[in-house]
């Protein structure tokens, strides 16, 4: 069983507090999906401080509106290896293929930024699956093998709430990436992908719309996770400091276990929001209505009222 941490969109929010609790709750891998900030060399220094198995793919605010590139490039320098845009990762430990998505995507089907144009070259959607599909069947077949994006693909469903739905506009719409859809979909018909893990699209909705699903598993055991919580440093009513981390056990036969957590400074679990489970009866009756499952045929979902149990 491998206990991954993910970070969400830290949109400039990782600092030395975050290497604490990480120091103290010690996942087994760390997977980062991007906007990192405006386009600064800060956050990618720190990540490389870190002593843990991780993963990285940027996201279209790490462009820094930058449309020469330049910013783009000078983090992916930093980064090096940890990223892992169109590219294979494998940690060992803790034996964990990561495959990254299109790097700096802004979602809505397949666009290349003037920023990304200039460091990778003109990739179409052909082009974007076809080297998201080759890393993955590179990848070892034993270990599992974790999808890793800025945005999510499309098809989970076209509400402003569902999990790449358009919230900014009056008319929602899936907003997810077709390059990787198309990707997951070929990777599928050779080997199983366990767990899909995105951000970009805010868990708190514009418009005052509510909360977004974060949370998919389909009738083919594939895990899609939104770990966009902006901002994913807070503070409860206590006053006392929350670090976000999304949290998924990864066993034989897929996802076990996602939940969001709040982790205090000193790395103790605040609070959590369960999202599924992979042994329902096990689950309080309470919980039971966040086991969803969904169809990416019929692109329904079931909605699930977030539940926030304190720890
Ligand atoms: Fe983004």
């Amino acid at each position: 069983m491998l206990q991954i941490a993910i970070a969400g969109d830290l949109h400039d929010q990782w600092d030395h507090s975050d290497h604490a609790v990480l120091e103290d709750i010690r996942p087994d891998a760390l997977l980062v999906v991007g906007d990192l900030s405006d386009g600064r060399t800060r956050i990618p220094g720190l990540l490389r401080q870190l002593r843990l198995p991780l993963a990285c793919v940027l996201g279209n605010h790490d462009t820094g509106r930058d449309s020469s590139g330049g910013r783009l490039r000078h983090q992916l320098d930093l980064l090096g290896d940890l990223h892992c845009g169109w590219s294979l990762r494998t940690l060992t430990p803790p034996g964990l293929a990561v495959v990254g998505g299109r790097p700096a995507t802004a979602g809505g089907g397949h666009h290349l930024s003037q920023a990304a144009t200039a460091v990778f070259g003109p990739v179409d959607l052909e082009d974007s699956a076809r080297r998201i599909e080759r890393a993955a069947l590179a990848a070892d077949p034993a270990l599992p093998l974790v999808l890793l994006a800025h945005c999510g693909p499309t098809g989970l469903g076209s509400e402003a709430r569902d999990p790449c739905g358009r919230d900014w506009k009056r008319q929602p719409c899936d907003w997810g990436d077709h390059d990787l859809a198309l990707a997951l979909e070929r990777i599928r018909a050779r080997r199983p992908v366990p767990l899909v893990v995105f951000g970009h699209m805010h868990h708190t909705l514009r418009r005052q719309q509510g909360e977004r699903i974060t949370f998919l598993r389909d009738r083919r055991g594939t895990a899609y996770l939104n770990a966009a919580c902006v901002p994913r440093h807070g503070e409860d009513e206590h006053g006392r400091p929350l670090r976000h981390f999304s949290w998924i056990h990864l066993g034989q036969e897929g996802v076990e276990r996602a939940s969001h957590r709040w982790y205090g400074l000193g790395g103790e679990l605040l609070y959590e929001e369960l999202l599924w489970c992979a042994a329902p009866r096990q689950v309080p009756p309470s919980l039971r209505a966040e086991v969803l499952d969904f169809s990416p045929q019929s692109s329904s979902s079931i909605p699930s009222p977030p539940v926030l149990e304190r720890c």
